[in-house]
């Protein structure tokens, strides 16, 4: 049997033992841009490059409904959410999120987050030891609540932030991080349906122009108002993405523990620096390891073919470590975003093409400005990092430092 005709087996199970090196494992066996395989039982085939993110995103070529696995919905994303829409339907509900990417609306939620922060960093001081993944989650989620237009009284950010964490923690894995993703989406959905609701009812004023007070107004042409829980949804896909900023506040710390030279152009506020020091975390650091939609016809890629009906994969990962575009990819070097800034569809952790047209992430403005005012006041901070297992496996997905990063000492500003 010819080698194109050969059934392909389905490669799940490798997915989940080889974790972000599973896609560019394959592709560097294959041609090194194209893949063919398995995956949930459906052929696939995956891709990678500027020129395939533009292919990925043609709404011809893919839809997202009914692409995204009920395990994911159920934790990470939410029934329903603007992740699994098409078409119109999906730019209607997209205008909800497209404030994100103005910048005074992301400003005032730097404003609240760096607040929050400086704050606790001045408790850190009495304190023998800290771990930085905990502590961002805790801040990042009193900012965005308070951005958001939720009342501090009823929603204390410790357990919330928790379950914010969980619901990211445990999509991508079966067993009690599975369970505890659930059991955190369906807690915090309840609640926030009830916020909605008061809004809707009166019983509750959300501060104008706020993300409560447009997801409860918010009308669907076609649909009309969203049912409480679809908000709750929307809103908990403000507040949870901004809480897993987290994982690469994780990330920008061990960066500055290992290559320490960042930490004076850093400090010394140079804002250019400091945006391709965010820009770098992104791309260097593994969080979203590939996308995936279901294939509308037949598509053929650089030779190889999916029929419809299948997976079209897009190797987030494996893009931004591509050794073509990066030169070098395994190497964390902030100036190569300086020298260059990136070009739209080049790198990709918050997928690619236009976010007010397509699916690409529309908090990828708020996650720089976080990063970046997040990045200045860590590399600011002075701090002993202590013997701990800062490995970052893998086969985790989504992984992090394994103990989240502590450090000792005199937590203070200079
Ligand atoms: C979509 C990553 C932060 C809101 C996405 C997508 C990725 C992503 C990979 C999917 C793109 C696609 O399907 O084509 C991340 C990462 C973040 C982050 C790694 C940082 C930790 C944020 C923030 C917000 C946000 C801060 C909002 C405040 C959304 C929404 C979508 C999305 C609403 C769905 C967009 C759509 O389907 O049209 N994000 N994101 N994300 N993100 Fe983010």
């Amino acid at each position: 049997m010819d080698a194109h005709r050969r059934p392909l087996i389905d490669r799940t199970p490798a997915l989940l033992a080889e974790g972000y090196a599973w896609l560019p494992n394959r592709m560097r066996d294959s041609n090194g841009s194209v893949l063919r395989t398995r995956l949930l039982g459906r052929p696939a085939l995956a891709v990678r490059g500027p020129e395939a993110v533009r292919f990925f995103y043609d709404e011809s070529h893919v839809r997202r409904h009914g692409a995204v696995p009920a395990p994911v919905l159920d934790t990470l994303f939410g029934q329903g959410a603007v992740h699994t829409l098409d078409g119109d339907a999906h730019r209607t509900r997209k205008e909800l999120f497209l404030p994100l990417l103005e910048a005074d609306p992301v400003a005032r939620l730097t404003d609240h987050v760096t607040t929050a922060w400086d704050e606790a960093v001045r408790s850190w001081s009495e304190r023998d030891r800290v771990v930085l993944f905990d502590e961002a989650a805790v801040v990042l989620t009193r900012g965005v609540r308070d951005w958001a237009g939720l009342p501090p009284r009823s929603f204390d950010a410790e357990p919330l932030a928790l379950d914010l964490v969980a619901m990211v923690d445990g999509f991508a894995t079966p067993g009690p991080r599975h369970l505890r993703a659930r059991r955190a989406r369906a807690r915090q959905e309840t609640r926030m349906a009830r916020l909605v609701e008061e809004v809707g009812s009166g019983d509750l004023v959300a501060p104008a122009d706020s993300v409560l007070e447009r997801v409860a107004r918010h009308r669907d042409p076609a649909e009309g108002p969203l049912d409480s829980r679809t908000a709750a949804v929307e809103l908990l896909n403000v507040l949870r993405p901004t809480v897993a900023v987290s994982w690469f506040v994780a990330f920008a710390a061990h960066a500055l523990h290992r290559w320490p030279a960042h930490r004076e152009r850093l400090r010394g506020g140079d804002a250019e620096f400091a945006t391709a020091f965010a820009h770098e975390v992104r791309r260097f650091y593994p969080f979203a390891p590939f996308l995936g939609g279901r294939t509308v016809t037949g598509l053929t890629w650089h030779g190889e073919s999916v029929p419809a009906g299948g997976i079209l994969l897009l190797d987030v990962y494996g893009q931004n470590h591509d050794e073509e575009l990066w030169g070098d990819p395994y190497a964390f070097r902030p100036e190569r975003l300086l020298d260059r800034p990136p070009g739209r569809d080049e790198l990709i952790p918050q997928g690619g093409g236009d976010p007010a047209a397509g699916h690409r992430c529309p908090g990828e403005r708020v996650t720089v400005g976080l990063l970046e005012a997040l990045a200045v006041r860590l590399a600011r901070l002075e701090y002993t990092v202590p013997e701990q297992d800062l490995r970052i496996p893998l086969r985790r997905i989504p992984t992090r430092p394994r103990s989240g990063f502590a450090v000792t000492g005199d937590a203070l500003p200079d």
